[in-house]
C-alpha cells in the first residue's frame, strides 16, 4: 500500500495535494488506492473535518511541527511512508527547524520520495529577504541528506489566490497594480496546480524528478496583461499611493521590480502540461470566495 505523509493537509498547498491524489485514485484502476496521512494541529477543526469528509483515503493525525517527538511518533505509528510533502508556515521562529525535521525523519524512516515546497528566489544566491532565506536553508539541508532520500524542491512564485486576498490588511493585487513596473513579469500559479505537481512527483515511479529543483509558474504576465485578464472577469483595481501600502509588502513589490521571479510558464508547461494559466484558472477553478 502506498502511503503519503502530507504536512499542511488543511492548507492551500497540502490540501491541493490531497485533492490531486484523490483524483489520481479515482482515475486509476488499482484496488489499492494511495493513502494519505495528513498532519494537522487540530483534527477536530472545521477545515480538518471538511478535508476528511471530501476525501475517503485521508486520515488526519494530530501533530505540531514544532514538536519533533510528536511528529516522529507519526512516522513510527502511521508509516511507513513512500512519500512526504513538506511545507512550513512563513514568519515563524522555527521554520528552518521544522523543515529540517521532516527531511531528517524521512531519511530515518526510509522514505523514497520527498517534495519540499519552497519559494521562487529570483535566481539569486542570496536575496536579503528573510522569508526566502529560511527556505533556502531548508533546501541546503536537503542537499546534505543521504542519497536514499529522493528529494525534489518546487519553488512557486505568487499564488493566483493572492489576487483576491489581503496581506497585512492590504489588498495584495492593489499593491501589485500600484507598484510593479509596466515591464516586470508577474509570475503566478494556482495552489491547486502546486498540489498536482507535488502529487505527480511523489507518485512518479522513476527517478526523473529526484534531486531536482523546479521553479514553477502557470502565468508570466506584465501587470497590464494581468489586470486585463482580471478586468475581463469583472475585477478592477484603482492605483494607490505608496504610503498607503504596508512597508514590508511595499518592499516585496519593489524587490519584484529589481529581481523578477525566475519561474517560466512555458518551461513549467513542458514538464507539467496540466498547469493552468491565470485566464484558464479564472474560468475553471476560481470561486469568488477563494
Ligand atoms: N502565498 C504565496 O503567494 C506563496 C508563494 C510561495 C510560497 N509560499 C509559502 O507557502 C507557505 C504556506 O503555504 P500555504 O499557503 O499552502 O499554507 P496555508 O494555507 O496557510 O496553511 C498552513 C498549513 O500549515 C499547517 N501548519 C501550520 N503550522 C503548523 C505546525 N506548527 N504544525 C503542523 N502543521 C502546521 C496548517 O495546519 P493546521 O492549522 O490544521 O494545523 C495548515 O494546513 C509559506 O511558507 C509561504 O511562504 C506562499
Amino acid at each position: 500500500m502506498t502511503r503519503i505523509f502530507v504536512a499542511g493537509a488543511t492548507g492551500k498547498q497540502g490540501g491541493a495535494i490531497v485533492r490531486a491524489i484523490a483524483e489520481h485514485n479515482a482515475n486509476s484502476a488499482t484496488a489499492n488506492p494511495v493513502q494519505i496521512v495528513g498532519l494537522t494541529r487540530d483534527p477536530t477543526s472545521a477545515k480538518a473535518q471538511a478535508v476528511v469528509a471530501k476525501n475517503p483515503n485521508v486520515t488526519l493525525v494530530k501533530g505540531n511541527l514544532s514538536n519533533p517527538t510528536e511528529v516522529e511518533e507519526i512516522f513510527q505509528e502511521d508509516g511507513p511512508f513512500h512519500g512526504v510533502f513538506s511545507i512550513q508556515e512563513t514568519f515563524i521562529p522555527d521554520e528552518v527547524e521544522q523543515g529540517k525535521l521532516l527531511g531528517d525523519l524521512a531519511v530515518k524512516y526510509g522514505v523514497n520520495r520527498f517534495v519540499f515546497t519552497s519559494g521562487d528566489m529570483s535566481g539569486l544566491a542570496h536575496s536579503g529577504l528573510p522569508f526566502f532565506e529560511t527556505k533556502r536553508q531548508i533546501e541546503l539541508h536537503l542537499a546534505t541528506l543521504p542519497t536514499t532520500l529522493g528529494w525534489t524542491v518546487i519553488r512557486p512564485p505568487a499564488f493566483y489566490e493572492n489576487l483576491f486576498i489581503s496581506m497585512m490588511d492590504y489588498p495584495w493585487a492593489k499593491g501589485v497594480y500600484s507598484i510593479l513596473d509596466n515591464e516586470t513579469k508577474l509570475k503566478m500559479i494556482s495552489s491547486s496546480d502546486i498540489g498536482r505537481i507535488a502529487a505527480t512527483v511523489l507518485l512518479e515511479p522513476t527517478d526523473k524528478y529526484v534531486k531536482k529543483v523546479f521553479s514553477i509558474a502557470g502565468s508570466s504576465l506584465s501587470k497590464g496583461e494581468t489586470f486585463d485578464v482580471l478586468k475581463k472577469n469583472g475585477i478592477k483595481f484603482e492605483k494607490d499611493n505608496e504610503e498607503n501600502i504596508p512597508a514590508p509588502l511595499l518592499g516585496v513589490f519593489q524587490f519584484m521590480n529589481a529581481f523578477p521571479w525566475e519561474a517560466d510558464a512555458e518551461e513549467t508547461k513542458k514538464e507539467f502540461p496540466f498547469v493552468k494559466s491565470l485566464s484558464e484558472w479564472l474560468k475553471t477553478e476560481y470561486a469568488p470566495s477563494a
